[in-house]
C-alpha cells in the first residue's frame, strides 16, 4: 500500500503553490494538454498504468520507464548540445544496447498521449515522474515543451561491459559528472533489475522470476544502497560471476564508497534522486526551451463550444476549480460581453452553473494536496446578432467574503471570431469514421476550410496527422445565419487526439483549436 501511505505523509508537507510555475493564460494548447495529463487520471496512460508499483515481465512497469527515460537521454550530447530528451528511442530500441521487452511496451502505453502540440518524448519524461511516485519515491517537478526527434540518435548508451573510463566519459557527455553518475545509477537501480534472457552472461544463475533484481525490495527507496554497503547485494552488476559486467561495482566505488555512503540516508537519497532524475529528464537538445514548472492550475476554463442552434448561439464552457478540502462549493456565475452593440446589461450578461460535478484528480495531483476538482458547467444562450466577446466568472463562496473575479490572470476569457465555428451537434464522431461540421458565419461565398487533426495509434509512429478538406455539405442547410461544411475522417484502429480547423474567408485567416470533439 505505497498509494496511502505515501499520500498520508505528502499531504501534510506538500507545499500547494509554487513560486514561478508556469502560468496559465488561455487558450494554450501545449499546458492546458500537459496539465490534463500531470493531474487528471486516465488522461494518457502514464498517469494509471504504473500505479503502486504495478508488476509487469517480472519487473515493475515503473522500472520500464525509467530505463526508457534514461536511455532517450543517454545520447545527449552536451558539446554539441544535441540529443537528450527527444523520443529518439522509438527509432533505436531495436539495438542490442537498449535491449529488452519493457522498451516497446513503455512506448506502446504513451501511443496515445500525444496531440498536435505535445509530444512523445513529454510523456516518456512525465513516465520517469510517475515511475517514481507511483514505487513510493519523490515528487519530481515537470517541464514541458520537448520536441520529439524525427531520426535516431548516435548509439551511446552505456553498458555493463565497459570500462569506468567509458562510463566517466559518457555521462560527462550527458552533463554529469563522476558523483552524479554514482547517485543517477543508484537512484535508476532502486528499481527492476537484470533479465536473464536478455543478458545471458550477466545473469548466469537460475532465477525462478527470471529476472535478478537489483534490490531485495520492488518500491523506489535506497535499499539497494544498504545491501551494497553490508555487502548482501544480490545485484548482478555488482556481485555477477562475470567480473567484466560488474559495471556498478566500478561505479558505486569509484570514489572510494564516499557517494553511496551518503546515499545510506533516506533523506539524502530521495532529494539527491529527486534532483537527478529531474536533471535527467530535463536534459534535452540545446535548441528546445522547456516551460516553467507546471503545477495544478488554481482555475481551468475547459470544454468550450460556441455553435448556431435554433435562433441563437449555443455558448458551453466548464470552469474546473482545486477543490478546497473543507467541502464547501463555492456559487459561481459566468459572465460575457457581446461582440458588437450593446445588448447585455453594463455589467455583462450572465448565467449561472448548469452542471456541478466531481472530477478526480490524479496521484500525483492528490501528492501535491489536490485531492479533487470541482467541475462547473455552464449553458448560456447567446444572442445571434451581437454575438460574444469575451466571458469570465465570479465565484462567490457563500461565507461572506467578497465574490472574487476568475478573469485570466486580468486578461478576461477572449472569443477572437465568431466567424468559423466547430459545431459539435452537427458533427458526427463515431468511432472508426467521423464527419466534422464546421459553420461558417455569411452566406458562403466559397471558403477554404481545412483541419489538421491530429491521429493516434498503436503502431509506430504512433502519431500521424491529416489534412482534411471541408466542402459543403447540402444535408446541412443553413441556418442562424451560417453555412454548413462537413469533412469525412476514416480513422480505423486510431483515435482523434485534436484538431485544429484552418479557414480563410473573403481572405482573412481564422483558426480554432477543437482539443475535444464531443461536448460530454
Ligand atoms: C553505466 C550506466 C548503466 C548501465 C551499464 C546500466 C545497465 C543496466 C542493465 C544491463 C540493466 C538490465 C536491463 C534489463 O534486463 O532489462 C539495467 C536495468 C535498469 N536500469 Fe540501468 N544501467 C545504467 C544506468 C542507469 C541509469 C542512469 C538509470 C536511470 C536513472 C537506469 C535505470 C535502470 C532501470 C530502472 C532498470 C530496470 C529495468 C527493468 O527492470 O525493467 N540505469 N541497467
Ligand atoms: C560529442 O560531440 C563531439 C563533437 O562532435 C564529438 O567529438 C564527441 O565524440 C561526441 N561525444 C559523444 C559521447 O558522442
Ligand atoms: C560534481 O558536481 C558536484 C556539484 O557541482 C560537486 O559537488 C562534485 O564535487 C562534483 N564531482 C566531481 C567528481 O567533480
Ligand atoms: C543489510 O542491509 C539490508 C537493507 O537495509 C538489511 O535488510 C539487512 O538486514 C542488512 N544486513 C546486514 C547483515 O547488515
Ligand atoms: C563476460 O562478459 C563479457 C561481456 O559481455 C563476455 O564477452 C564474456 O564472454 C563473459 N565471460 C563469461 C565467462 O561468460
Ligand atoms: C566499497 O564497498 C564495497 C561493498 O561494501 C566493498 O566491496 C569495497 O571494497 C569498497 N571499496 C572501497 C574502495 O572502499
Ligand atoms: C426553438 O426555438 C423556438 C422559439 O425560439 C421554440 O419554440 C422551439 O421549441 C425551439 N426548439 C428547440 C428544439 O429547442
Ligand atoms: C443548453 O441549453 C439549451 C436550451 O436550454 C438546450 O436545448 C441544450 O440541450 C443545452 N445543451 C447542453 C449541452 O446542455
Ligand atoms: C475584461 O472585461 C471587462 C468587462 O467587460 C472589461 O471591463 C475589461 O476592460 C476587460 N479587460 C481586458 C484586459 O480586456
Ligand atoms: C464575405 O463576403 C461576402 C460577399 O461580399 C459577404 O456576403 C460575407 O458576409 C462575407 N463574409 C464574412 C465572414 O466576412
Amino acid at each position: 500500500m505505497y498509494h496511502s501511505l505515501w499520500l498520508f505523509l505528502r499531504l501534510v508537507s506538500t507545499a500547494q503553490f509554487v513560486l514561478g510555475a508556469a502560468v496559465f493564460n488561455w487558450p494554450d494548447p501545449l499546458l492546458d494538454t500537459l496539465e490534463d495529463q500531470l493531474y487528471l487520471p486516465g488522461i494518457s496512460a502514464s498517469s494509471e498504468l504504473a500505479l503502486d508499483c504495478l508488476a509487469r515481465d517480472g519487473s515493475t512497469v515503473a522500472a520500464q520507464w525509467l530505463r526508457l527515460a534514461y536511455h532517450d537521454m543517454a545520447n545527449h550530447n552536451s558539446t554539441t548540445g544535441t540529443g537528450g530528451m527527444d523520443a529518439s528511442i522509438l527509432f533505436e530500441f531495436t539495438r542490442p544496447q537498449d535491449i529488452g521487452v519493457g522498451m516497446f511496451e513503455s512506448l506502446s502505453d504513451f501511443a496515445f498521449s500525444s496531440n498536435e502540440y505535445v509530444g512523445l518524448a513529454d510523456s516518456i519524461a512525465m513516465g520517469a515522474i510517475n515511475a517514481v511516485i507511483d514505487c513510493g519515491g519523490p515528487v519530481i517537478p515537470f517541464r514541458g515543451g520537448r520536441i520529439d526527434a524525427t531520426v535516431a540518435g548516435p548509439a551511446t548508451v552505456p553498458e555493463p561491459q565497459q570500462d569506468l573510463a567509458s562510463h566517466i566519459a559518457s555521462f560527462k557527455a550527458q552533463g554529469f559528472n563522476q558523483t552524479e553518475m554514482i547517485m543517477l545509477v543508484a537512484c535508476g537501480h532502486s528499481l527492476g533489475g537484470v533479465r536473464k534472457v536478455d543478458f545471458p552472461l550477466i545473469v548466469t544463475e537460475n532465477v525462478p522470476t527470471g529476472i535478478q533484481t537489483f534490490a531485495l525490495t520492488v518500491g523506489f527507496d535506497n535499499t539497494l544502497v544498504h545491501e551494497y554497503l553490508n555487502s548482501t547485494t544480490e545485484n548482478v552488476l555488482v556481485v555477477g560471476s562475470n567480473i567484466t559486467t560488474r559495471s556498478d561495482l566500478r561505479i558505486f566505488s569509484s570514489d572510494n564508497n564516499v557517494t553511496m555512503q551518503r546515499l545510506a540516508s533516506s533523506t539524502t537519497f530521495n532529494t539527491v534522486c529527486a534532483d537527478l532524475i529531474g536533471r535527467m529528464i530535463d536534459t534535452v537538445p540545446s535548441s528546445v526551451t522547456l516551460t516553467d514548472v507546471i503545477e495544478p492550475f488554481n482555475y481551468k476554463v475547459t470544454k468550450t463550444f460556441l455553435f448556431p442552434q435554433n435562433g441563437s448561439l449555443t455558448f458551453l464552457a466548464s470552469l474546473r476549480i482545486i477543490s478546497s478540502r473543507n467541502a464547501r462549493t463555492p456559487t459561481i456565475t459566468m459572465f460575457w460581453k457581446e461582440r458588437t452593440g450593446s445588448f447585455c446589461p453594463p455589467k455583462g450578461c450572465s448565467v449561472g452553473t448548469s452542471d456541478d460535478t466531481v472530477a478526480d484528480s490524479s496521484f500525483l495531483a492528490q501528492l501535491k494536496g489536490v485531492p479533487f476538482f470541482d467541475l462547473f458547467s455552464f449553458n448560456a444562450s447567446i444572442d445571434l446578432k451581437t454575438s460574444i466577446s469575451h466571458f469570465w466568472f465570479e465565484a462567490n463562496d457563500n461565507d461572506g467574503s467578497t465574490p472574487f473575479v476568475v478573469d485570466n490572470n486580468g486578461a478576461n476569457y477572449t472569443i477572437h471570431q465568431d466567424v468559423v465555428l466547430y459545431d459539435p451537434l452537427r458533427s458526427d464522431t463515431s468511432n472508426p469514421f467521423s464527419v466534422l461540421v464546421v459553420g461558417v458565419k455569411g452566406p458562403g461565398s466559397n471558403p477554404s476550410v481545412t483541419a489538421l487533426t491530429t491521429l493516434s495509434g498503436s503502431d509506430i509512429p504512433f502519431t500521424t496527422s491529416k489534412t482534411s478538406v471541408f466542402t459543403l455539405d447540402p444535408s446541412l442547410p443553413p441556418a442562424d445565419g451560417y453555412t454548413f461544411y462537413s469533412s469525412s475522417i476514416s480513422h480505423i484502429g486510431q483515435l482523434i487526439s485534436s484538431n485544429t480547423i484552418h479557414a480563410t474567408i473573403n481572405g482573412t485567416a481564422y483558426s480554432r483549436w477543437v482539443p475535444s470533439l464531443d461536448i460530454g
